[in-house]
């Protein structure tokens, strides 16, 4: 009865032409009252190479480890390296001018509060195979195939 309400409401959002044969009511394939063995933590992708964004105001995704890097009420570890008074010696990027900016699009010496726990909007990427395909197709790609 569950499944099949379930069922509906996913049918309902119209997510299920593509994706009908996957499980996306869970991920878990297991009944509730069963545990599990929790799968192993996966290993974070540190390879240093900055990933193409899916448009044009993503958050990059980040391309290196972060777990040391505290940042709290007294230190921002990343701004250590991303800040633009540092940029320059640590050759990372510079956060970018948004980052910069109050509410009022003022712009500060410093670091925004509103830009300030980076992890808000930037993830790091687990070298993992993702648990349901995903179909999503940039605006290049859909002009392409329009002007075919
Ligand atoms: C030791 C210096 C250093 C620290 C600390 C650091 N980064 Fe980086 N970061 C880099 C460098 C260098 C790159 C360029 C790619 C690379 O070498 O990994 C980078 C790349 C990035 C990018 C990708 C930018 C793009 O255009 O694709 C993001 C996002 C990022 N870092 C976020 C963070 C966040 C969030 C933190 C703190 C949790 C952090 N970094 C801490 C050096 C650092
Ligand atoms: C509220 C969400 C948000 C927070 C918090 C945030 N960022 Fe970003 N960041 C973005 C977005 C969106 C972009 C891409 C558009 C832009 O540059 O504004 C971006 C871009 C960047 C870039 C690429 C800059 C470039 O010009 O290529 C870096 C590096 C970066 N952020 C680092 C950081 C670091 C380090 C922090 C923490 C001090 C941080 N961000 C906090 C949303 C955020």
């Amino acid at each position: 009865m569950k499944i099949s309400i379930v069922t509906t409401v996913i049918l309902a959002l119209g997510i299920a032409a593509g994706s009908l044969a996957q499980n996306i009511a869970t991920t878990r394939n297991a009944a509730i009252d069963v545990e599990l063995e929790p799968a192993k933590m996966a290993r974070v992708d540190n390879s240093d190479i900055k990933r193409k964004r899916a448009y044009p105001m993503q958050p990059p995704t980040i391309p290196h480890k972060v777990d040391q890097y505290q940042v709290d009420l007294n230190a921002n570890k990343c701004m250590s390296c991303h800040s633009r008074r540092r940029s320059q010696d640590s050759q990372a990027p510079m956060v970018s001018v948004t980052h910069y900016q109050d509410r009022d699009g003022n712009f500060l010496a410093d670091i925004s509060t509103r830009r300030y726990f980076c992890q808000q909007c930037h993830v790091t990427q687990d070298t993992v195979k993702p648990l349901l395909a995903n179909e999503f197709v940039d605006i290049d790609e859909i002009l392409r195939r329009d002007s075919e």
